[in-house]
């Protein structure tokens, strides 16, 4: 069975309350409650993990245990060549999702470390971009359905 590692960076865990007008009211809790329900409908395994820490979420990416990943590494997008370097030198797909659109905010958010190097990058789609591209990998690399 296919298996994703949906990786969340600094301050997702605040959704529901954070910036409403531009996240959404949806806690990080139920955005995952429905990545997994699409999961098993798609039968593909899924694991989520949430830091505010960069070094932690390397850390995660460095235990390989997943075949492709849905990253929204939020504000450390603009910022991370760790981060990208973590994800080149596992050697897995990633999809990139951001709930808002980066490109239409302000100039500092049009910087994005990830963009080139992930298989496609799904923004402004709020909670469904984990869907789309959930359904991408599935069709990519096989889910059980
Ligand atoms: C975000 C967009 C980033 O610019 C921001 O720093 C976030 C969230 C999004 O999902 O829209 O924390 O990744």
């Amino acid at each position: 069975m296919t298996r994703v590692l949906v990786l969340q960076g600094p301050n997702l865990n605040l959704l529901g309350t954070r910036e409403p007008g531009i996240y959404g009211r949806e806690t990080l809790d139920e955005i995952h409650q429905g990545i997994a329900a699409r999961a098993a409908e798609l039968g593909v395994d899924v694991a989520f993990f949430q830091s505010n820490h960069e070094g932690a979420l390397i850390d995660r990416l460095h235990e390989r245990d997943f075949d492709a990943a849905i990253v929204n590494a939020a504000g450390l997008t603009h910022t991370s060549v760790a981060l990208r370097d973590a994800l080149l030198a596992v050697q897995r797909p990633f999809w990139e999702v951001h709930l808002s659109d980066p490109s239409t905010r302000e100039a500092f958010r049009h910087v994005n470390f990830l963009h080139d190097v992930a298989q496609a990058s799904i923004v402004g789609q709020g909670a469904r971009g984990y869907h789309v591209a959930l359904d991408a990998i599935a069709e990519r690399l096989g889910g059980a359905a």
